[in-house]
């Protein structure tokens, strides 16, 4: 039952159509972060391609599809506590079909069959059997696990994942306009305290026509802005003849995709290679948008070596230097870990020191969280009290919201290009304001949120707005003509 099955599963683009499923319905769920709402967009166009349908009430589906999350601890208890409330529905539909896709899935396999409500285990790398899967579930009755075996000593290059990846549409319509592309998948950094490797594989750069393919199918369905996706991902690098492309070469091709306005990437590591190059193609290329998410995690250079980070606070400061003098208005945001094991008062000083000087856009801040099987946790107690986890994630975000506060008030009276969203979810503006215009959210090239009155057929548009108003993190405005 366990095992990859990839290897003796031939896909071309007609797979989908031999398990035809028309009538039934599959509700999807997604925890965690773009490459898994990447994932969740390639399954729902693959079971889309095989003839489900789709329902967002759970209650009414055959099928229901949780794509999981295992970067921290949290995110994995919510899937748990959705599995029991799953379990309680399925009492009352036991032909009901749950499956766990992703990284929860990878990392505990065969396991999560233990559980009542689970039917079907699926890895990030098997999604490409996901119709299957669900189909013989539904019409079997039989639970099955996918994942890879020892995923560290797979073969990198998965040519039916690959291929799977670049015939599947990308089916996410959350933000009109908006795709993400992957660039890489896995990671080869190890540090110390994360999951992803062990869960997403070696890293492996994809064919940069396969990206380009991808990025101008999308275009040619009203894409403006594209977000390539690797959890290092200015390791970009894909050799091919005598040629070696980088994340610099990418933004080139793409910048040649007509319909296609702006281009983002996410998440660099803070490394010298290729970094003058993805600078410098930064600057040249108007499409490139002037943002670098690059986390630092902590300033203090014992927990930076316990994290197996290969940089110092210093080198840090310098990258970011280098940012800002090659593209002169970069915004640049990061990531942050408290609480690391060991982790003194004073490294956490470093860290409250190291945001003052950064100044971010925006920083991520996370309570460590240790992670079965990884080094931080078999060699390193977790010996820093939650509340004082809680405390510093607390501080370090107030000494962020003030450096944020000051960035955004250097917008005030300007006016702002902005790809528009949608409906803004939150109430901002108070209706003195309103016009009797709907709230309207759109972010700049540089990922400011802009919020302003104006019609709801702009979505998906760019538009432009002259900021009236700031708070830390939103810019708040009138549509400019
Ligand atoms: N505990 C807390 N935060 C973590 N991250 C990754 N692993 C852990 C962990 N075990 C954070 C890092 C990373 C972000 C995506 O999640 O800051 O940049
Ligand atoms: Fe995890 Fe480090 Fe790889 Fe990011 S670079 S995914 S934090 S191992």
């Amino acid at each position: 039952m366990a095992g990859d099955r990839s290897g003796r599963l031939i896909f071309h683009a007609k797979f989908c159509m031999l398990f035809f499923m028309s009538g039934q319905t599959v509700h999807i769920k997604s925890f965690g972060c773009q490459m898994n709402k990447l994932d969740t967009a390639l399954v729902t166009s693959a079971l889309r391609e095989a003839g489900f349908g789709f329902t967002e009430n759970v209650k009414e589906a055959d099928a229901v599809l949780i794509n999981t999350c295992s970067v921290r601890e949290h995110a994995e208890q919510r899937v748990l506590s959705h599995l029991g409330h799953l379990k309680h529905i399925k009492e009352k539909k036991p032909d009901m079909v749950v499956g766990v896709v992703g990284c929860m899935a990878q990392r505990l396999g065969a396991e999560l069959l233990e559980h009542d409500a689970v039917d079907i285990v699926c890895g990030p790398a098997q999604i490409l059997q996901i119709a299957e899967l669900v189909t013989e579930a539904l019409q079997d009755k039989k639970k099955a696990v996918a994942v890879t075996e020892k995923i560290r000593k797979a073969k990198p290059e998965n040519q039916a994942l690959e291929e799977f990846e670049s015939a599947c549409g990308i089916d996410d319509k959350a933000i009109p306009a908006q795709a993400f592309v992957r660039a890489m998948r896995g990671c080869n950094k190890f540090c110390t305290y994360c999951i992803v490797p062990y869960v997403r594989g070696p890293e492996v750069s994809r064919p940069p026509e396969a990206i380009i393919e991808q990025i101008k199918k999308l275009a040619d369905n009203g894409v403006k802005l594209v977000t390539l996706l690797g959890q290092a991902i200015n390791s970009y690098k894909y050799q091919a003849g005598d040629k070696t492309y980088c994340l610099a070469d990418l933004f080139r091709l793409a910048s040649e995709v007509n319909g296609i306005e702006w281009i983002r990437f996410v998440t660099s590591y803070p490394q010298d290679e290729f970094y003058d190059e993805i600078l410098k193609a930064m600057a040249e290329l108007p499409k490139v948008c002037n943002y670098l998410h690059m986390p630092a995690q902590s300033s203090s250079d014992k927990i930076l070596r316990a994290m197996n980070r290969n940089y110092t606070a210093e080198q840090y400061l310098g990258l970011l230097a280098k940012a800002r003098a090659m593209v002169p208005g970069i915004a640049i945001a990061g990531d942050f870990i408290v609480g690391f094991p060991q982790e003194t008062e004073q490294d956490f000083q470093d860290t409250v020191e190291l945001v003052k000087k950064a100044r971010y856009k925006n920083c991520f801040v996370f309570k460590y969280s240790p992670r079965p099987g990884t080094t931080a946790d078999k060699r390193l107690e977790d010996n820093i009290p939650l509340e004082v986890k809680r405390r510093r994630n607390i501080e370090l975000l107030a000494v962020q919201e003030k450096v944020s506060g000051e960035s955004s008030r250097e917008f005030l009276g300007r006016t702002v290009r902005v790809l528009v969203e949608g409906l803004s979810k939150k109430p901002h503006l108070d209706s003195a304001e309103g016009q009797n215009l709907p709230q309207l959210v759109g972010r700049t090239a540089e990922d400011w949120i802009v919020v302003f009155n104006g019609p709801e057929s702009l979505a998906g548009k760019f538009a432009k707005v002259k900021i009236t108003r700031v708070s830390p993190l939103t810019l708040f405005g009138e549509l400019s003509v």
